[in-house]
């Protein structure tokens, strides 16, 4: 049976993940990018809600086995911070801590697998394997395009949020679907005026 995305709370795993939401804002991040994935599965009723749902919430755990100020060294001031180190090791931590939490919250083989495929890679692979994996990935980027996800990343890039409005907006053509890009476009014409972004 089709698995409803409104219906989906995973209110157990949330709760076996929480040791690891603290680590790089995720408990931000991840609620956000949470609800953007719920909006994408709206428009996407061909995609897996449930293997999805559990993806964008356990993505980015591995990030809890990182150091923070190498996170921020490595991971977004370096020339190739898209593939640097600490984003392949966040990836094979993820996988590692999603297998624990899922095999506890008793899932079985089949969801963990395709759960941890779209985790492994999520940062780094070149190309989506699939729709499921292409759902994720506009998920994980949406929450930038809020006012939350500007306020987190200017600390994390050490920019103006003006000048990250700018970058990401110069980012929309690699969003995997046409509904992601057109939520964020939207969001970011909302984002752009309540930070008065016109002006500052
Ligand atoms: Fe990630
Ligand atoms: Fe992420």
């Amino acid at each position: 049976m089709q698995v409803l995305a409104e219906d989906v709370r995973l209110d157990p795993v949330w709760r076996r993940a929480e040791p690891y939401m603290r680590a790089r804002k995720n408990d931000v991040h991840i609620p956000l990018s949470f609800q953007w994935c719920r909006r994408l599965l709206a428009k996407h009723p061909e995609a897996d809600a449930e293997i999805c749902l559990l993806a964008i919430l356990l993505h980015d755990i591995g990030w809890f086995a990182i150091d923070m100020d190498e996170i921020v060294a490595q991971g977004f001031r370096s020339e190739n911070f898209l593939t640097s180190d600490v984003r392949y090791r966040h990836e094979a931590e993820g996988v590692r801590l999603a297998r624990e939490v899922l095999a506890d919250c008793g899932y079985g083989d089949n969801v963990i697998g395709a759960v941890c495929e779209i985790i492994d890679g999520h940062d780094t692979r070149p190309e989506p394997h699939h729709l499921n994996d292409r759902i994720v990935r506009d998920a994980d980027k949406l929450w930038r395009y809020e006012v939350a996800g500007i306020a987190v990343a200017v600390d994390w890039f050490g920019i103006t949020p003006s000048a990250y409005a700018d970058q990401i907006e110069g980012e929309l053509a690699r969003f995997e679907t046409e509904a992601g890009r057109a939520m964020a476009e939207a969001e970011l014409a909302i984002t752009r005026d309540r930070l008065m972004l016109h002006v500052i």
